[in-house]
């Protein structure tokens, strides 16, 4: 390897990861490990915010052993699972507690009491999202108001978002928070340069325990010396959809991605256009560069891969997720079985944090592959359904691009180009996250001009176009608005 590489730093939520990159695109090699995911009560999800961190560190520094030293690294670029918090103690640099995950929806109350309040219009207006516990202003109150360590800790006490917790951690203090993950905190005005008084007040969040927040691309800092050899600059950081967006060369307006992760994110990028939905879509900053925002409309989709993973892990009903495809192509069709997958209630564009799942349908013919065939086919419902939220909102999709590991499933692939009818079109590497990362950090450490110029790190794709018949495919959806309507 004679040119310098670009390593990245991807936390996602079931797996940390780190990648490097040759600046013309080529993904030179991966290290991952598997996080530990906490269930303590129904609804309830938790990270243990030191393991990320031991993770993140064990990973790259595999990567910076195989690039050859740190001098064969031009820049850090950091992705991370967004919303999720973490609370820690400035002097002692350790966490308070476990961070709250995304998925966790403990604050669902505190949510519908200030919606009772009549502030969900003004946090919309402000912020782009929705009074929903996926966020994250609700999770740090919760951490305040449950933790006699979190409201003794006073100025000691540090709340960030998973790449702050990182960088943190990285240079030993830096307090940053990039502007694609401020703005899923609830927080963060879309269109203000730091946090919004009223809507710290609102939710009860001193200000003085928040990162500043910064642009996606520049010169942060450098990583401690001896963490990883000599110091390494973090030139990138953003929320690992945004990244996925930027890593798909998704950035002229109008242009969109489903990633297929844990869950299913969906944003179309809207330039420079402040984005408002009328149909229960997110308004988010897609990136920030030289302090210029450009903004995205988003789907989130709570539960997609994880169906599989509890296919697999609590239903032992396959035993890997890649056999699924085989199993879904094993029968003509669903034999009249809809799976509802609220396994963490429903996000976008239906905002049912209380909802459960369902597999309806369910006759004496019904075999393992018909129910394995419906979780699958839910993908491309949900989707289905983000699809007419984004044309109501006038923003129109004349094609979809995917990524992400639930993505190389060729069925899923081609059952979301059915539903949509409309062309999907599949990256050949499908680790968009980090390589949007990694053009992130190209650029902020001078090795590309622009964003733009970033792109041609994007890999080559395969398309698949619809080929259903109209009257399946409102068959196939009919069924599912029926199931949807269930209370
Ligand atoms: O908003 C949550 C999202 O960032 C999680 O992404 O890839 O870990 O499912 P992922």
């Amino acid at each position: 390897m004679s040119e310098r590489h670009l390593l990245v730093l991807d936390a996602g939520t079931t797996s940390t990861r780190a990648m490097l990159f040759a600046p013309d695109g080529t993904r030179v090699a991966t290290a991952q490990a598997d996080l530990t995911q906490f269930y303590p009560q129904p609804g309830w999800v938790e990270h243990d915010a030191t393991e990320i961190w031991t993770h993140t560190l064990d990973c790259a520094r595999q990567m910076v052993a195989r690039a050859g030293g740190t001098d064969r690294i031009a820049a850090i670029g950091i992705t991370n699972q967004r919303e999720t918090v973490v609370a820690w103690d400035r002097q002692s640099g350790d966490p308070l507690g476990r961070a709250i995950v995304w998925q966790d929806r403990r604050t669902a109350d505190q949510c519908a009491i200030l919606r009772q309040g009549g502030h969900e219009a003004l946090v919309q207006r402000r912020t782009g999202l929705i009074l929903d516990p996926y966020f994250s202003a609700t999770k740090m109150r919760w951490m305040l108001d449950h933790w006699p360590q979190a409201a003794a800790a006073g100025d000691r006490l540090a709340f960030g978002t998973v790449e702050s917790w990182l960088v943190w951690k990285l240079t030993g203090g830096l307090h940053i928070s990039d502007a694609s993950n401020a703005s899923r905190t609830q927080l963060m005005a879309l269109d203000g340069a730091g946090w919004d008084a009223e809507l710290c007040d609102l939710f009860g969040v001193p200000g003085s325990a928040l990162p500043a927040i910064v642009d996606n691309a520049g010169d942060f800092g450098a990583t401690l010396p001896d963490l990883l050899g000599e110091p390494i600059r973090i030139c990138g950081l953003a929320g690992d959809q945004q990244a996925a967006t930027i890593g798909q060369g998704c950035l002229a307006t109008g242009a969109v991605k489903a990633t297929l992760g844990t869950g299913a994110f969906v944003l179309a990028s809207l330039g420079d256009r402040l984005p408002i939905s009328a149909h229960r879509l997110l308004g988010t900053v897609l990136c920030q560069i030289d302090g210029r925002r450009h903004y995205a409309l988003e789907g989130s989709i709570f539960v997609a891969g994880s169906l599989i993973q509890w296919l697999r892990d609590s239903l032992g009903l396959i035993a890997a997720a890649a056999d699924t495809d085989a199993i879904a192509r094993s029968v003509p069709d669903n034999g009249g079985v809809v799976l509802l997958p609220a396994l963490a209630g429903l996000g976008a564009p239906y905002w049912r944090p209380e909802a459960t799942g369902i597999i309806s349908g369910l006759t004496h013919g019904t075999g393992r592959a018909h129910i394995i065939r419906a979780a699958l086919e839910s993908m491309a419902h949900q989707v289905h359904d983000l699809a007419a939220a984004f044309a109501a909102d006038g923003a129109p999709w004349r094609m979809l691009r995917i990524d992400g590991g639930m993505s190389a499933n060729d069925w899923i692939a081609q059952d979301m180009a059915d539903m949509l009818d409309l062309p999907v079109e599949r990256p050949a590497d499908v680790e968009t996250t980090a390589r949007g990362a990694a053009m992130l950090a190209g650029l902020g450490c001078g090795l590309f001009p622009s964003l733009e110029a970033a792109t041609h790190m994007a890999s080559a794709s395969t398309r698949f176009v619809p080929a259903v018949e109209a009257g399946v495919r409102v068959a196939r959806l009919a069924g599912w608005h029926s199931v949807l309507a269930k209370p």
